[in-house]
């Protein structure tokens, strides 16, 4: 690494914030945000599913952690066809997670801890169990209930065809036929009709949803599919039908998702996100092509966020990860809206395990920690990174993720990233739920080690990692991030007076003079080992 006098940097500079609307600096812009899959995360009540309760009486282990808001996974009354994400109703509680109560006692509780609370809203499609849905097949096709979903003729002989050639991600076609022969629109599973935006009734009601829940006090959405919602009207066949790990990368894209339509849905959602006090925003999971289509939905009147996902996908490899950084910050910060970093998630394969499993993985694990946390913007950590947990590799009879069945057993599905969390003991449940009980997917034996209890005095495991890391993240530079110079198979910036430097390299990288705040391995005579990252305050070079 050279020394700071040497530097030469590619300099990526945010531009100053929007004007904001309330007086208060907005909090989001660099929050970290700690993912709750609720199923996953504690259960309250002893039936093997975590629930609301299960947050509650762990809220005190996430102010410990030094997270700024939670983002809680669906909650609302569902059949749990995908878990939540297909909802019957979403101004109510699921009575498996708890009741309006209960939710109302945690968001006051996390308040009061320093927490914000942000979460999930599901616009694109709604459980076939919703009241709507229910009206829509008892009416006539035509009618008024039909048009808040997608319904069409078939094609071919009789109409025995499906409208078109359009794939589900869940796997097989995205129709399903109805008793009176005609068909209806599914992006996801069956039980997940796709809701029409071209009915103005679909658009008030979701409205209607953020202020229920704005009203009762929390600080923002992550919205579930964000670049869908609208479909090409003409609901023409794909040239080449694609398959769901292309999710609007392929010809689809423009077509099932991305349509400029939805852009207007997003202007008017954050008019009401800012008609409230304290910064109330709004995160969209947003699947797009290139960093530019991705910065079009954080323009300064859309939303404030949406996740990069082009880093959860990056190989383990310095140029790959670094052409991701620079394009994306430099995509972000010409909305004036930071970058959102994110490397696990409920529907991806834990990032310990992609990155190699094993000691590997957990070695380079490690270091991702310091490459998220060091990096300018708000970042989302998902439960369980933080306790080093691998992706577990589940028996056939214990999947229930609908893609598993979808996919003619062909896809695994999603299960092996929501295994409950471990948080004491020796064995499964490891206190996940209050007594002994079957979870909802089986954890393995082998957890005695990971449990929060077993890294809790630890300051090298990886939650003591992790909380090193939220603590000294507080000192690094605002929005300011540089490159600086330094071996092709390493990573260094610069953030404020804080160096941050990642070796992916096998010869041991030379560190700036300075005070060494964090690294993720032990130093070799002063030198970062390989798949190893470190934190160095180091003042930049008088110019
Ligand atoms: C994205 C969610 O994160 C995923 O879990 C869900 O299956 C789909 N959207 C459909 O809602």
């Amino acid at each position: 690494m050279p020394s700071s006098s040497a530097e030469s940097a590619t300099t990526v500079s945010t531009p100053g914030s929007p004007p904001a609307p309330a007086e208060q600096p907005a909090w989001w812009r660099d929050a970290v945000f700690y993912e709750i899959y609720l199923r996953s995360f504690a259960d309250g009540n002893g039936d093997g599913v975590g629930d609301l309760a299960g947050v509650r009486a762990r809220l005190p282990y996430l102010r410990d952690l030094g997270v700024d808001a939670l983002w809680l996974s669906p909650f609302y009354p569902s059949p749990m066809v995908d878990h939540g994400y297909d909802v019957a109703d979403p101004r109510d509680v699921e009575p498996v997670f708890g009741d309006l109560a209960e939710f109302d006692r945690l968001l006051a509780d996390a308040h009061r801890l320093g927490m914000r609370m942000t979460i999930d809203v599901v616009p694109n499609h709604s459980s076939d169990q919703r009241r709507w849905f229910r009206a829509a097949l008892a009416a006539a096709p035509g009618s008024p209930e039909r048009a808040r979903y997608v319904f069409r003729d078939g094609s071919g002989p009789g109409g025995a065809e499906p409208p078109n050639n359009w794939p589900s991600v869940f796997g097989g076609p995205a129709w399903q036929r109805v008793p009176d022969g005609q068909w209806y629109l599914h992006l996801f599973a069956p039980e997940q009709p796709d809701l029409n935006w071209r009915n103005p009734e679909v658009a008030e009601d979701a409205e209607d949803t953020l202020r229920f829940w704005l009203d009762r006090g929390v600080d923002g959405f992550r919205i579930d599919v964000a670049m869908g919602l609208f479909k090409d009207p003409e609901l023409g066949d794909l040239p080449t039908p694609y398959t769901a790990d292309r999710r609007g990368h392929g010809p689809e894209d423009g077509v099932l998702w991305n349509r400029p339509e939805v852009h207007d849905v997003y202007r008017s959602w954050r008019q009401v996100l800012d008609s409230y006090p304290g910064h109330r925003m709004a995160v969209g999971e947003v699947w797009v092509r290139d960093p530019g289509e991705l910065a079009a939905y954080i323009r300064p009147d859309e939303l404030h966020l949406a996740f990069n996902f082009r880093l959860l996908r990056a190989e383990w490899a310095a140029a790959e990860m670094r052409a991701v950084i620079s394009q994306t910050l430099a995509a972000c910060a010409a909305v004036g809206a930071p970058t959102t970093w994110v490397l696990s998630s409920h529907d991806a394969v834990r990032h310990l395990s992609r990155y190699g499993g094993g000691d590997l993985g957990r070695r380079r694990a490690r270091a991702a920690a310091l490459l998220l946390l060091g990096l300018p913007g708000p970042v989302y950590l998902y439960q369980g990174e933080e306790l080093a947990l691998p992706e577990v590799d589940l028996p056939d009879d214990a999947l229930q993720d609908p893609v598993w069945e979808r996919s003619g057993h062909t896809e695994r599905g999603r299960d092996g990233c929501r295994v409950p969390l471990p948080w004491s003991g020796g064995e499964p449940p490891y206190g996940f739920s209050p007594t002994s009980v079957r979870t909802w997917l089986p954890q393995p034996t082998d957890w005695g080690t990971l449990t929060a209890q077993a890294q809790d005095r630890d300051g090298d495991s990886m939650l003591g990692l992790y909380r090193r890391a939220l603590r000294a993240r507080r000192e690094l530079g605002g929005s300011d991030f540089r490159w600086l110079e330094g071996p092709p198979d390493a990573l260094i910036w610069r953030r404020g007076d804080v160096v941050c430097a990642l070796n992916f390299g096998a010869a041991a990288l030379r560190l700036p003079p300075g005070e060494v705040l964090l690294t993720s391995e032990g130093l070799e005579e002063g030198r970062l080992p390989t798949d190893s990252a470190a934190w160095v305050r180091s003042a930049p070079a008088a110019p």
